[in-house]
């Protein structure tokens, strides 16, 4: 099964009851708030597919939104649900190692999407695609699994990551600015351990 087919009939039975679901994206607003992105900044969402993060940045007054992911269907849960409010971002159906950026976003930001590169190969592509994507400047925000935090989400093995990780997964044009840890309360009770991470890509 494709990776876009794994992540489709995922999303075919809706996103409220799996694990990585939550009902406001609270950890990456606060990074965007260390940050200080304003809200004429663009911002794309990787692996966003159903989250809530555009719904809070809509209401922030951003206006240059995209969201990337490798399931329409996952994406189609987003559109649904913002109506005609939808119509204001860009909605990209990608494999995001082997996406090319046609333009470059003040803001990339990803929670809980780069944890299921494991490789180098995919990890070194995935680099190059965050450089290519983010202008000099700019910001990258990316949360996943901290050493502590689940194997495994939606029958797929995560690589868990600390700091030494995730400055391994940017790239050597990314200087750390600020990270921190949250226990993510999943639908059904379960606590999970995220490394959150917020880089700023040299001029
Ligand atoms: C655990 S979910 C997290 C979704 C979202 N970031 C959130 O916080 O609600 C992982 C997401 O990554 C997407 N994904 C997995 N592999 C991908 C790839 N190679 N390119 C783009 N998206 C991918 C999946 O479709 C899924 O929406």
């Amino acid at each position: 099964m494709s990776d876009a087919a794994h992540w489709d009939a995922i999303y075919e039975g809706g996103v409220e009851g799996r694990s990585w679901h939550q009902t406001s994206a609270t950890a990456s607003l606060s990074l965007m708030d260390a940050a200080g992105i304003p809200a004429v900044a663009s911002v794309i969402d990787i692996g966003g597919a159903a989250s809530r993060l555009v719904d809070d940045l809509l209401a922030r007054g951003h206006r240059d939104l995209t969201v990337l992911d490798i399931s329409d269907t996952g994406l189609a849960l987003s559109r649904s649900r913002l109506g005609a409010r939808a119509a204001t971002v860009e909605w990209v159906v990608a494999d995001l190692l082997t996406w090319q950026p046609t333009r470059m976003y003040a803001v990339w930001h990803d929670r809980a999407v780069g944890h299921f590169f494991t490789t180098d190969a995919e990890r070194t592509a995935y680099a190059s695609v965050l450089t290519a994507a983010v202008a000099p400047g700019g910001h990258a925000i990316i949360g996943g699994f901290a050493p502590d935090g689940p194997t495994h989400c939606s029958g797929l093995e995560v690589k868990r990551a600390g700091l030494a990780e995730f400055a391994d997964l940017v790239g050597p044009a990314f200087d750390l600015v600020a990270e921190e840890r949250e226990a993510h309360t999943t639908p059904s009770g379960a606590t999970q351990s995220f490394q959150w991470t917020l880089w700023r890509r040299r001029g």
